[in-house]
């Protein structure tokens, strides 16, 4: 199955099962100023998920756009884009654990046709000091669905990952997990924003035997190892508490908030454990190798880079963001500049996004019509910030050059950012890649410069994410 038949079939298989199919909010929330981007497919949601009702009643579905750039360094691997949609399927106060996970799980296996056998999962272990018991009746319900499909279904605590990585899993087929199953916007169940929505969760991932595991990630692997032999395909979340000034309090109803990734879900429909080889994906790949002549097996980190990002300010583009040096505008600015850095070190030195801008367009048009609708405009807006970066960039890097001897300071930095218009994330990773020392007080050169500099001229602020 492709991605598009995929993300048909779940909305389709959502609808049947009494879901209404919500169209998708854009990257920039609009009524959260908590939060640069939208993340999740909960995140437009959460006054639902708090309580209020929705008008399109107790079972949502969705695919939502999400954008999240705090990983975006790890972009590169088999997995990891900054810019995914997220299958969601919401139930507020209606049914839960007992119907969502064999909902997901016959999503997946029937209707995608995974193989049941290299499915594990991963459930909460419990928090006495809150008073959250351990999720024996997820695991309870895993435990019947695999036995019904012949899979043996041991289970093992194993608490951090840390302790996964040291000790093993065995094999086991469900592994609970503390802080790692526990879902909420703020991370876990202690550093919790009051008032937000969480609860425990239960992740499914899908084993690529073919991979081996790297030591470098732990001694064995397990199903959050970051080794890329388990990918996560999904996440349902069972939110029924909410934090308060003391402690927990139950929500005045129990919701299910799942998400799947959805082009993890088409890697695995094609067994494959990278993403970029999805039908999402790849488009953008083989542009990229008619651009450059150069082949994705031996340039695969700069290609999948590349692609990436320029899809990540496309979709930023269509909702409207500019590139600019504030809060999103500067996240865009961000994705651009990279995307010209790494598809530089594809021997791509001239202008070309108006050559992949059109490729990424095709990709979404038919399903997000306003992809089509916005792309002759948001081409434009690319190609007039790549122009004017391509400017810069030769002049910044021979800049930074000139501290090889020295190292470069927070200061220098500071100039490079303000003179050639070098994202600051931007030139401490070149500087690293080149071998050219970076003072060890960097940040605070940096952050003094900044400051002195925006009380002098009051300008924008520049957010760093
Ligand atoms: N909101 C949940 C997540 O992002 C489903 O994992």
């Amino acid at each position: 199955m492709t991605a598009d038949e995929i993300r048909k079939a779940f909305l389709d298989y959502m609808t049947e099962r009494g879901h209404e199919v919500i169209p998708r909010a854009p990257l920039i929330p609009r009524d959260d100023p908590t939060t640069l981007f939208t993340g999740s497919g909960m995140q437009p949601l959460l006054p639902y998920l708090l309580g209020a009702e929705h008008p399109a009643g107790s079972r949502l579905a969705d695919s939502q756009t999400c954008l999240r750039v705090q990983d975006i360094e790890e972009v590169g691997d088999n997995r990891h884009t900054t810019f995914f949609e997220m299958l969601g399927n919401w139930s507020l106060g209606d049914y839960f654990k007992d119907e969502q996970i064999p909902q997901i799980w016959t999503f997946l296996t029937e209707r995608v046709g995974l193989d049941p056998d290299r499915i594990y999962v991963s459930c909460f272990s419990g928090d006495p000091e809150h008073g959250i018991p351990k999720d024996e009746e997820a695991a309870d319900v895993w435990t019947r669905l695999f036995d019904e499909a012949g899979v043996s279904a041991d289970r093992v605590d194993v608490g951090t990952e840390e302790h996964a990585a040291a000790v093993g899993t065995d094999g086991a087929r469900i592994a609970f997990y503390g802080k790692k199953n526990w879902w909420c916007r703020g991370g876990s169940a202690a550093d919790m924003p009051v008032g937000e929505p969480g609860g425990p969760d239960s992740e499914i991932f899908y084993l690529f035997p073919n991979v081996e595991h790297d030591r470098s990630y732990g001694e064995h692997c397990h199903q959050n190892c970051d080794c890329g032999r388990f990918i996560e395909l999904g996440n349902s979340v069972f939110m029924e508490y909410r934090r308060t000034e003391t402690g927990f309090e139950h929500l005045p109803r129990r919701n299910v908030d799942y998400g799947g990734g959805l082009a993890r879900i088409a890697a695995a429909a094609m067994d494959s454990p990278d993403v970029f080889r999805i039908t999402l994906l790849w488009p953008i790949i083989e542009r990229l190798q008619e651009l450059t002549g150069r082949s994705y097996e031996d340039d695969t980190r700069a290609m999948r880079v590349v692609a990436d990002h320029l899809r990540g300010a496309v979709f930023l583009g269509v909702d409207g963001v500019r590139p600019s040096n504030k809060a999103q505008g500067y996240v865009m600015r961000r994705l651009i500049r990279r995307a010209i850095r790494f598809a530089s070190d594809l021997g791509l030195e001239q202008d070309f996004f108006t050559e992949v801008v059109p490729t990424i367009a095709g990709i979404y048009e038919e399903h997000y019509p306003e992809v089509g609708a916005h792309v002759d405009e948001v081409t434009a807006v690319l190609a007039k910030e790549e122009q004017a970066f391509r400017r810069s960039l030769r002049k910044g890097l021979r800049q930074l050059e000139s501290y090889r001897a020295t190292g470069v300071s927070g200061r220098e930095l500071f100039l490079l950012s303000d003179t050639f218009g070098f994202p600051v994330e931007l030139s401490t990773e070149e500087a690293r890649t080149r071998g050219i020392a970076i003072s060890p007080d960097w940040r605070a050169e940096f952050d003094e410069q900044l400051a002195a500099q925006r009380q002098r001229s009051q300008r924008a602020t520049t957010l760093h994410v």
